[in-house]
């Protein structure tokens, strides 16, 4: 299995799909290319388990396991009696099946998904005479069927929980940001931790500037968790290179942090924020790393800073004594006094185009859970476009 080579897809926000190319380039020498919404590349097993372990932008990763040419729902079902099950499935495991379809010719992903389930089912009654319980909630082996022009493709997924769970936030305030989008947004920032301040002046749980510590440390995101590919029946047979991969990523953070001196900043204007915040932040062990501080971001003063965060925003919503559009017009004008800065932002595409009257050298139109919103970079202080 170690030596074996495999073709790996890992998602990621919608948009960052270079970024996560980027980043899993970096940690396994290979050239990942992006599709939408993921990213694909061919390696043996160890990169799937690095890019679980260390990747901060991706939400799952997955191996390709069976593909056929599909024209009719018999063709699925067929396509899970011969699927490998071995290596992932034994006949005490869990497990659940879901599926995706861009094929118009296959609209319902439910009973797609059910087809290929039925497959594999009897093929499992065929070969151990009896089958594998479904579990919805916390299988142990996850299947995914993608369906797009007539090819259905069969992934089992690596991670389990999916890779934003890191295991620190343990408390949560109102609409905290994914994790692996707060480190997709980090990555789109290029904060270089070496010359310039992070800071996150609306942190709410805290989760910019807990990625960016662990980043700044190189710590590995997933070194608190456990994964999916744990609980296959062959992980035996690589558990000794996890268990490698592990220490040598432990070592790799203890050195880091030993050579770390830089400056990250959470802020909030809620008490109750920074407290959930603070305790986030202890969960992940990067505490001491994080100056937490209650402030008011239109009155903030900085310079030679990454700013990045996630404002308020959505209907109906008033911020302090603001309403959300005269709010994002303070906020423009507070950061362009910021020197020699840059900011980046999460929000709706109409509040930051119409308010903040600065021009973004980069933008990426993303999601952030169902909310269709923009990721926007500005250039602050003299740099500073107006727009
Ligand atoms: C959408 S939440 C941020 C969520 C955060 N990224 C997380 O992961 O939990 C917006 C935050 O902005 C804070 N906020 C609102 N107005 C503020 C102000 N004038 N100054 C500083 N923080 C403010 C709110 O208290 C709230 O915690």
């Amino acid at each position: 299995m170690i030596s074996q080579s495999y073709a790996f897809l890992a998602t990621c926000a919608r948009g960052f799909e270079p970024y996560l190319c980027e980043e899993i380039a970096a940690l396994c020498t290979i050239h990942p290319e992006p599709a939408s919404g993921c990213v694909l590349f061919e390696a043996p097993l160890e990169a799937g388990l690095q890019t679980c372990l260390w990747s901060r932008i991706a939400n799952k990763v997955e191996i390709l396991i069976a593909e056929c040419y599909a024209l009719r729902d018999e063709d699925i079902y067929a396509l899970g009696t011969k699927l490998p099950l071995e290596p992932w499935f034994s006949p005490e495991s869990t497990f659940c099946v879901r599926a995706h379809s861009s094929d118009p010719k296959f609209k319902n992903s439910l009973y797609l998904a059910l087809k290929l389930k039925d497959g594999i089912v009897d093929q499992m009654r065929k070969r151990w005479g009896k089958r594998a319980s479904i579990d919805t909630e916390t299988p142990d082996v996850e299947i995914t069927m993608r369906l797009s022009q007539r090819r259905a493709r069969v992934y089992v997924e690596l991670q389990g929980q999916p890779l934003n769970m890191r295991g620190y936030r343990r408390r949560q305030n109102e609409a905290p940001i994914r994790e692996t989008l707060a480190a997709s947004m980090i990555a789109a920032s290029r904060w270089n931790p070496s010359h310039q301040a992070f800071i996150d002046p609306m942190c709410g749980s805290g989760t910019f500037a807990i990625e960016a510590a662990l980043m700044a440390t190189q710590t590995p995101p997933g070194i608190q968790r456990h994964f999916g590919f744990e609980r296959w029946p062959a992980f035996p047979d690589f558990q000794h290179l996890w268990k490698e991969l592990r220490c040598r990523a432990k070592e790799t953070s203890r050195e880091a942090r030993k050579r770390h001196h830089g400056h990250i900043q959470a802020m909030d204007i809620d008490d109750a924020a920074l407290d959930v915040a603070q305790n986030n932040a202890q969960t992940a062990g990067v505490s001491d790393l994080i100056d937490f501080r209650k402030a008011d971001v239109l009155k903030l003063e900085v310079s030679n800073a990454a700013i990045v965060t996630n404002p308020p925003y959505g209907e109906r919503i008033t911020v302090g004594a603001y309403e959300l559009p005269e709010f994002y017009y303070q906020l423009g004008r507070v950061m362009r006094t910021c020197v020699d800065s840059t900011l980046t932002i999460i929000s709706t595409a109409a509040l930051l185009k119409k308010n903040l009257h600065m021009r973004p050298e980069m933008r990426i139109q993303t999601y952030n859970g169902p909310l269709e919103c923009e990721v926007a970079r500005y250039v602050l202080g003299k740099g500073t476009q107006h727009g």
